[in-house]
């Protein structure tokens, strides 16, 4: 039969002020006996203290031995066991423990018992645990599918290249390739680097005031060359506008953008970039194209890492998903905030929501 936790408590309670009534009055006892037996009568005080010394001695070699009968200390490690276990486990990376055996004993839901914060504690360390060690294997093996496809390449074209008998241009284009693939691997490190250092306790930030028209006018300008290859009608529409931000990290913010508007958008497409002041101190940019866009369930996704909308045809695009992460990083670190509308086949519109002063972090 199983008694309620508060039946056992007061058991508890009265088995402590029997255990404390016995080991005093064996105190009171013991030193009655022996000041008879050497016919000292001792100060009141010398008694008391003396016969408080004894009774916890005795309380506590009483407590020491109910401790060391076998179906006692049976019954705790019963208790701690699978605890022990649990512990054990985690230490050797599987997270995957069954604390259920407490809640069975401590009769199910959170409940006032001393253990059941710990179980609670413990489970929920070893299933946050188990989901970071389900995100490092994700990411180790995406690392890895990202470095392994250009390396297959490079190497499949340097041994290409081994033969004698080829052409001049057929020469010229394995080593356009492998030109290509060192760079996208190269760029993968890069922004595997830069998610590194912004994901850490103290990512590089310094805040500076500057016009950021300006800053976006430069890096469209800078690209100049891919996006007018590719003939595409590039409108601009800047309003005069300052802000205290990281400069370099706003750098890279509108060059991801901007890069992606450029790759996705075909030749002889449109983007159209504009930064604007919202009535109420929000600095509000804007960059739409007219390219493949994605669907609803892309757009949940682009700002996990590694995550590419159309696998199918990204080996024609480039890239390794990082872009985006990096991005949103950074606008989380300036307290902004980033927007996404797109429809395939028609274009994508992003929204970029700045506040012109930055508090340090
Ligand atoms: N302007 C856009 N138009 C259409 N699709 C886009 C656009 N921007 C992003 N995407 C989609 O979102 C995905 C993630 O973008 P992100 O910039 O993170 O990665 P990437 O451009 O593929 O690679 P990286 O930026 O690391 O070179 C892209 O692969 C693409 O499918
Ligand atoms: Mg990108």
């Amino acid at each position: 039969m199983k008694l309620p936790e508060w039946l056992k408590r007061i058991f508890g309670f009265l088995a402590v002020i029997i255990a404390l009534f016995i080991s005093w009055s064996c105190a009171y006892w013991l030193t009655g006996y022996v000041y008879g037996r050497f016919d000292v009568v001792p100060h009141e005080f010398i008694r008391q203290v003396s016969n408080s010394l004894l009774g916890f001695f005795i309380f506590g070699c009483g407590v020491y031995l109910i401790t060391r009968i076998p179906w006692v200390r049976a019954r705790q490690e019963k208790f701690l066991h699978p605890l022990i276990n649990a512990m054990k486990m985690m230490a050797e990376g599987n997270f995957n423990i069954d604390l259920s055996f407490y809640t069975q004993q401590m009769g199910g839901g959170r409940n006032e018992h001393p253990y059941s914060r710990i179980v609670e504690s413990i489970t929920e360390m070893a299933e946050k645990l188990g989901k970071m060690e389900e995100m490092r294997q994700e990411f180790i093996s995406n690392v890895s599918h990202e470095i392994q496809s250009p390396l297959t390449s490079i190497m499949g074209f340097a041994h290409a290249l081994k033969n004698e008998n080829l052409g001049h241009d057929e020469r010229k284009h394995y080593l356009d390739i492998i030109e290509t693939e060192s760079i996208r691997l190269s760029r993968l490190s890069d922004n595997l680097l830069k998610l590194t250092s912004l994901e850490s306790e103290h990512p590089p930030f310094e805040l500076k005031e500057y016009r950021l028209d300006h800053q976006i006018r430069r890096i469209i300008l800078a690209n100049e060359p891919q996006w007018s290859e590719k003939e595409i009608n590039m409108e601009i529409d800047l309003e005069h506008l300052s802000i205290t931000a990281d400069q370099d990290l706003m750098d890279q913010v509108w060059i991801n953008l901007i890069h992606n508007s450029i790759k996705f958008t075909p030749e002889k497409g449109t983007i159209a970039v504009e930064a604007f002041k919202k009535e109420d101190d929000l600095l509000i940019v804007e960059i739409k194209d007219t390219g493949i866009g994605m669907n609803q369930e892309a757009l949940l996704h682009i700002f996990e890492r590694f995550y590419k909308a159309d696998q199918s045809r990204h080996r024609k695009y480039g890239g390794s998903g990082l872009g985006l992460p990096i991005v949103k990083k950074i606008i989380d670190l300036h307290n902004g905030s980033i927007h996404v509308e797109s429809e395939p086949g028609k274009g994508t519109k992003v929204t970029v929501e700045l506040k012109p002063r930055q508090l340090s972090i």
